[in-house]
């Protein structure tokens, strides 16, 4: 290969310029992002692999999050289901319509821990590192399947590495200042899981980690993810990370910054350019070249791109939105939703209601529900709450609806007429949103209320006395408390994709019974933020009746929703928390198990979570942390012993050194359906 064709495979542009063709021609181009429909990427690809001289076929790459027609929900409302099972078979369903129409390799699986739900991405991600390793391994699955080279599967993409997440203030793009510690027992062990599930390619962030960016840190790069975990797929930049470089300051041009990121372990850059500047320089970066060269080839040659570069083009018509696409979107969906609130059990309402007002500015918008990254996701697909509840209720329920105002204008003016058809319906399901603009990238908020009016809109309702439902669809954890405190029914429906409203009418009519669960800590304040399950004691833990302690002296410490947090229609006992041995080794695992009765009256599904927390350590330890969870189906009555393996992984951290270890002494181990109500007992790590 000459230099530029090497380059070329380093290379990934967006889009379909006309003068792109001319540079895939001459092999100056191995990777468009962008361009999808099988027309269009097998006849660029016939450029690339039947004019070029060497023939490489190209490896056409998308932001397929959370489905690619067929939308599902966005990852925070997916992982909320726990259901990782469910979470591959939707990435794979995500994989087989996307491949179908010329796509290879997905920039997904997103798996930035985040606790900060003013930075916009918490929809992609979630707070928890068990949960989104978890996560991780099913989505990677999910992706590529048993083997890449099935022409339905597409190379998964790990990002944004690393901790980016970490934000200051919550702003996108924004500093990260970590320590190693919570950089190692935080933000890379989603990656580390994603690696070793056999992701094919990682992604470099766009934020500096320390000092450094993370697209020209090698420490991050290399020496931990090649070098500690034996990552041998290849690493492409954000979009344009390694030209700003020089924007962050370490280069001074674009020729510098490639020079940076390549040494620094980027294989490919994308839209950037900065790697065709190599071009001018010398050859003395040869080395560095052909390696990241090597790792480019080499998943093109694991997808089998040689072999089968063209797609069927009539295979998407066969695929996409197909009836199973749509059942697993639906089931997903439900299983996605968090009924936050129940009192006096008003939900499930009954479908023979003599009538129903369902009122907020987007009951019935196409749009909103296919949330951040809807990929090429059709509005004309999504079922809005309004229809859902049109086809759920009986043909004598009378359906009323009001917009009630605007979402972020001032404007009150509609409220009133809402008030109106709330009365005469006597119940009201009342949909607040946040736009799908305002989570994702680049959707930063200052301020975690309920945009514009809407809350005015829930109090004038809640003034009538009358029973209200208010349904949340939003891309991260909303500051609620006067709705917590005053509202019967709370349902968290994130945005849930194309089956959003069919599914959020199937629980709020009892055809489903709700399990979802929180993946991320709803604060009372953005003065609370950062808030998360996992913190430190502290010398001085918050004490309500000692001034001297932990907190705010205007503020409770406690969250408005903890992790893990979700109600059922039904009650879940737990009793009899038992350890397999009082005392193990530190290269011995342990059996937890605990009971599980469903003491209501209608069958449910339980997430049984299991946290444990080291006593005495040589560094602090977080007061719980999840390593376990169960999702168990129960009908009326049953009873379920539920078992937890405890491996010596799970109870292992980096000590002073940052070496990992696994200290003796006492362990506690808690286990209930939350990060707080929990059944508690205890083991010791002894000496062999
Ligand atoms: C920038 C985003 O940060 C990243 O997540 C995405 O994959 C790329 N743009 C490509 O669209």
């Amino acid at each position: 290969m000459t230099l530029d064709e090497k380059i070329g495979q380093m290379t990934q542009f967006s889009g379909s310029l006309p003068e792109y063709e001319s540079m895939i021609e001459e092999g100056k181009i191995g990777s468009l992002l962008n361009v999808y429909g099988a027309s269009e990427t097998n006849r660029l690809q016939k450029i690339a692999v039947e004019e070029s001289r060497l023939g490489i076929p190209l490896i056409f790459g998308l932001d397929v999050i959370h489905g690619y027609r067929t939308i599902f929900p966005i990852p925070l409302g997916s992982a909320a289901s726990w259901d990782t099972a469910f979470v591959r078979k939707a990435e794979s369903i995500a994989a087989r319509e996307a491949s179908s129409e010329g796509i290879n390799w997905t920039f997904a699986l997103m798996v930035d821990i985040a606790r900060d739900p003013r930075w916009g991405r918490i929809a992609e991600g979630g707070e928890d590192s068990f949960l989104g390793s978890t996560m991780a391994r099913a989505q990677v699955l999910g992706f590529q399947g048993k083997s890449l080279a099935n022409p339905l599967t597409i190379l998964a993409c790990g990002k944004h590495f690393v901790a980016y997440g970490g934000a200051e203030g919550g702003r996108d793009y924004n500093t990260v200042d970590v320590s190693e510690r919570t950089l190692r027992e935080i933000y890379l062990p989603p990656f580390k899981a994603a690696v070793d599930a056999g992701a094919g390619s990682i992604m470099s962030a766009f934020n500096e980690i320390n000092g450094i960016p993370a697209s020209a840190n090698r420490f991050t790069l290399t020496d931990i993810l090649r070098g500690e975990w034996g990552f041998n797929g290849f690493v492409v930049s954000d979009w344009n990370s390694i030209g700003e470089l020089v924007k962050h300051g370490i280069a001074s041009d674009k020729v510098g910054a490639g020079i940076e990121a390549l040494k620094a372990g980027v294989d490919m850059d994308m839209e950037g350019s900065a790697y065709l500047e190599l071009l001018e320089n010398e050859d003395n970066n040869k080395e560095l070249i052909d390696n990241a060269v090597r790792r480019i080839l080499r998943e093109k040659f694991q997808l089998g791109l040689f072999e089968h570069p063209y797609i069927d083009e009539n295979l998407s018509n066969k695929l996409i939105l197909n009836d199973e696409h749509l059942k697993t979107a639906l089931q997903l969906a439900r299983e996605s939703i968090v009924l936050l609130k129940n009192d006096n059990a008003l939900l499930p309402l009954s479908k023979n209601l003599k009538s129903v007002a369902v009122i907020g500015p987007l009951a019935d918008d196409k749009n909103a529900p296919l949330g951040t990254w809807a990929c090429v996701g059709k509005s004309e697909n999504v079922v809005t709450v309004l229809e859902g509840i049109k086809k759920s209720v009986s043909e004598n329920t009378q359906v009323y609806y009001s917009k009630g105002c605007g979402v972020s204008s001032d404007n009150t003016e509609m409220i009133e007429e809402s008030v109106k058809i709330a009365k005469k319906a006597g119940v009201a399901i009342i949909v607040v949103v946040e736009t799908a603009k305002m989570s994702g990238e680049a959707a930063s908020r200052s301020d975690l209320n309920l945009p514009g009016v809407q809350r005015d809109l829930i109090k004038a309702i809640y003034k009538t006395g009358m029973p209200i439902v208010v349904v949340l669809l939003n891309g991260r954890p909303l500051t609620i408390p006067w709705i917590k405190e005053n509202v019967s029914s709370i349902l968290e429906a994130w945005y849930l994709g194309i089956q959003s409203g069919n599914a959020i009418a199937d629980v709020l009519f009892g055809k489903y019974n709700p399990s979802g669960k929180l993946t991320v800590t709803f604060p009372r304040t953005v003065g609370q933020i950062p808030i998360y399950y996992n913190h430190k004691n502290s010398g001085r833990p918050n004490n309500p009746s000692d001034k001297f302690t932990s907190k705010y002296i205007d503020l409770s410490s406690s969250p408005l929703f903890t992790l893990g947090y979700g109600l059922s229609y039904t009650k879940f006992k737990y009793s009899n928390i038992r350890v397999s041995s009082k005392k193990i080794t530190s290269s011995e695992s342990l059996i937890i198990s605990v009971d599980v009765k469903n003491v209501g009256d209608r069958q449910g599904v339980e997430i049984v979570q299991l946290y444990i927390h080291d006593v005495v350590a040589s560094v602090t330890r977080p007061v719980k942390e999840l390593k376990g969870f169960r999702r168990i189906s129960l009908d009326a009555n049953e009873k379920k012993r539920v078992e937890f393996i405890l491996k010596p992984e799970n109870l292992g951290f980096y000590d002073q050194n940052m070496e990992y270890v696994i200290e003796l002494g006492r362990f506690e181990i808690m286990v209930g359906g939350n990060s707080v109500d929990l059944l508690r007992t205890s083991f010791e790590v002894i000496e062999k």
